[in-house]
């Protein structure tokens, strides 16, 4: 069967991770799902979360998708038994990924609020890498401030300070970006953090997972990719998705609306 890739996060956060898998694999055949009319997830409730993770899989299966990208931390750290029971396929995540691109001893997690509180992070790196000290931290504000479009406002420079501070006096010498949304904030939080820490962005693991399920042969670092083989889907607010997108991905994708299976769960 040709593969088919399937994405998805809340919003804009995942195409962080559409890029990095572009770059790497070209034109793989590819369905993104932004669910927009639920964005933001990081402060949802575990039993939402897993509610959602279950419609997003389940519509992507229903696209005829070959393998699953939880392009999303926060369904990954609290539902990917879920997705992985909902796919009937092969599923690949973030959090092993980035845990396998980790060679320090003192590393900081930042996250959406669901994500650090459920410790995925935490105890994920402490099974590979015994005797690491993790230092996760939550970050409700950011989230909402990027899908805002807000990328290098003061507001976001304040809270990105109070965040990264906790991270920093813990001497931390990576720091995991733990939400598929902070790679579009990383000036920032470059600028905020000391030059010897290690941003890590799990993305670039994800892309390496999926070597093995994809086959497609690696494009030469450097080339630039296109978007013409993939299908973007959104629940809410195709044209300000589709403008949002468009900086990160360099040209503004068609994007369409759709709806998931249970009305009820919709807002
Ligand atoms: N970008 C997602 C993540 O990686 C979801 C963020 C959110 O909607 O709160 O966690």
């Amino acid at each position: 069967m040709k593969p088919r890739l399937g994405l998805f996060d809340s919003g804009v956060g995942g195409l962080t991770v559409l890029k990095r898998v572009l770059e790497r694999h070209g034109m793989v055949d590819s369905v993104y799902l932004g669910d927009t009319a639920r964005v933001p997830y990081g402060e949802r409730s575990r039993s939402e979360i897993r509610v959602i993770a279950k419609e997003v899989v389940q519509w992507l299966r229903d696209e005829q998708v070959t393998v699953v990208a939880m392009a999303c931390n926060t369904t990954n750290a609290l539902a990917r038994d879920v997705a992985e029971h909902v796919a009937g396929m092969p599923v690949v995540g973030l959090i092993q990924a980035a845990a396998d691109m980790l060679i320090e001893d003192r590393v900081g997690v930042l996250a959406t609020p669901a994500t650090a509180a459920s410790g995925a992070y935490r105890l994920q790196i402490e099974h590979d890498r015994p005797g690491t000290v993790v230092v996760e931290q939550g970050c409700p504000a950011f989230v909402p401030l990027i899908e805002a479009g807000h990328l290098s406002t003061d507001e976001l420079l304040r809270v990105a300070r109070e965040y990264v501070a906790p991270l920093v006096e813990a001497q931390v010498e990576a720091v995991v970006l733990g939400c598929t949304h902070y790679p579009l904030i990383e000036p920032i939080l470059r600028q905020l953090l000391p030059q010897h820490v290690r941003l890590v962005d799990p993305a670039i693991g994800l892309a390496r997972q999926l070597d093995a399920l994809i086959g497609t042969p690696l494009v030469p670092l450097g080339t630039s990719f296109s978007l013409t083989s993939t299908r973007f889907c959104v629940t809410a607010e195709p044209e300000g998705f589709a403008t949002r997108a468009t900086p990160w991905l360099g040209e503004r994708p068609e994007v369409e609306l759709v709806s998931l299976r249970s009305p009820a769960c919709a807002s």
